[in-house]
């Protein structure tokens, strides 16, 4: 990696979060987890392991599903992002947040942002989830406090409930 003046200047950056365009000024190479957590105040983002293992901080750049601590800011320039921040409507919960708070998916809450967009990601993929299909599409997000029965319930739940937008 090179160490001049260019690679470690500021940028402006411009992208959609949650619907909204958002400019920043950042170094290219900042971790979008830290842009939307500290310049965007958009702290529902976690942190977990900051290594790319455990998908707390995962949200998602034009509907893919990405861990944003690996993510370069520059790498959201001109797309769409959604944090969990995103999902509700006003006051009104995503129902994937209604179920987990029913379910009992969200203890600590550190990883929960990033299993109910692992969970959005996959909903909107499958409307009608098998519990298989829910374990698979929850794999790389790790939880240390539910034992994971209450959280694929959950989303099992709100796959039940209605549709996934
Ligand atoms: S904090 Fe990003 S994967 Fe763990
Ligand atoms: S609720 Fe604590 S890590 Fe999942």
């Amino acid at each position: 990696m090179t160490d001049s003046r260019e690679s470690r200047a500021k940028a402006e950056i411009s992208f959609a979060v949650n619907g909204e365009p958002k400019t920043v000024r950042a170094y290219p190479m900042e971790r979008l987890l830290d842009v939307l957590r500290q310049q965007l105040q958009l702290t529902g983002t976690k942190e977990g392991c900051g290594e790319g293992e455990c998908g707390s901080c995962s949200v998602l750049i034009d509907g893919i599903l990405v861990n944003s601590c690996l993510v370069p800011v520059l790498q959201a320039e001109g797309s769409s992002v959604v944090t969990i921040e995103g999902l509700a409507a006003g006051d009104t919960l995503h129902v994937l947040q209604d179920c987990f708070l029913e379910c009992g998916g969200a203890q600590c809450g550190i990883c929960t942002p990033g299993m109910i967009l692992a969970a959005f990601h996959l909903w909107n993929g499958k409307p009608k989830p098998t519990m298989e299909e829910i374990q698979e599409g929850l794999s790389g997000n790790l939880c240390r406090c539910t034992g994971y029965s209450q959280i694929v319930e959950a989303v099992a739940e709100a796959a039940r409930r209605g549709t996934a937008a």
